[in-house]
């Protein structure tokens, strides 16, 4: 169960979610699945997306407690006839979306000369090509309405080289040049696109994947000395997304423990 004891806005206030619908790709684990509880906890209402159809049933389950109308969907979002599908599955269940987080996302660890083409193509594809689909395609839906909020998720490895992380760290220096990019070319159109970096997160990606040592560098690079809990990342979420946040586009708002604004 996601604990998201953050800001809760009475409605009405600028950052209220209040008759708004969002939905989350990435939403039915770790970051993704917070934010989605964290939404629905300041008044959206919420969906999400992912591949693994178990995990997609259980995480919508936990939402529908609190509120019956949360919708869940099955997607392969690094396939864009998929995309499609579920722009239109979406609009058909739930008339609009608002808001949009482009979550998915997964990383390989391994010394950059010994990535094959075959992993190369499926961490770039999971975490660029999907989101580039993902956004432009409900960024078309969003233009002809006028109106909505993206957010997408970068890392810290988005502005400064890992070590065994080539090929992640490609694709989130990409997400935020994407992320920028859309947010100038739509920012007169009424849709504001901004990235979060999170710090490092103890989810399902990162526990399995860091072995003690990296655990341990990460612990020391960072200057609170500790890894972040989800709920501390739900309020960055819940800014972006809401009328508070209405002058903000182009934006990546770090979330990492002082990470990158430390030199040593
Ligand atoms: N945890 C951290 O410390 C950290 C730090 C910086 C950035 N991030 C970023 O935050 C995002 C979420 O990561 P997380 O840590 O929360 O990991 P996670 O718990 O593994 O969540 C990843 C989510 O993305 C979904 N997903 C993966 N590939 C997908 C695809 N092709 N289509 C649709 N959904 C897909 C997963 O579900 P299925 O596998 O079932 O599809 C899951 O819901 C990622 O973009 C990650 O790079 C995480």
């Amino acid at each position: 169960m996601v604990e998201t004891k953050g800001i809760r806005p009475t409605p009405g206030s600028q950052l209220s979610l209040q008759g708004k619908t969002a939905l989350v790709v990435g939403g039915s684990s770790g970051i993704g699945n917070a934010i989605a509880h964290g939404f629905q906890h300041n008044g959206a209402r919420v969906a999400i997306a992912a591949r693994t159809p178990a995990k997609v049933r259980e995480a919508t389950q936990r939402l529908q407690e609190t509120d019956p109308a949360a919708r869940g969907y099955v997607v392969d979002a690094a396939r864009p006839e998929e995309i499609d599908g579920l722009v239109t599955s979406v609009l058909a269940d739930l008339g609009h979306v608002d808001i949009l987080v482009a979550c998915q996302g997964m990383t390989i660890l391994k010394p950059a000369e010994e990535f094959t083409p075959a992993e190369y193509d499926e961490l770039m594809q999971t975490n660029l090509r999907s989101v580039f689909f993902t956004c432009t395609r409900f960024g078309r839906h969003m233009l002809e309405h006028g109106s909505g909020s993206i957010i997408t998720i970068a890392s810290l490895a988005a502005h400064c080289g890992w070590p065994l992380a080539s090929v992640y760290a490609a694709s989130k220096h990409g997400v935020v040049g994407l992320t920028k990019t859309l947010a100038a070319e739509w920012a007169d159109r009424g849709v504001r696109v901004n990235a979060i970096s999170p710090g490092f997160f103890m989810t399902e990606l990162n526990q399995s994947k860091m072995d003690t040592k990296r655990k341990e560098n990460a612990l020391l690079r960072t200057p609170m000395g500790r890894f972040g809990q989800l709920d501390e990342l739900v309020g960055a979420a819940i800014y972006l997304a809401s009328p508070a946040a209405g002058f903000a586009t182009g934006t990546v708002l770090n979330v990492d423990g002082g990470y990158l604004a430390s030199g040593i």
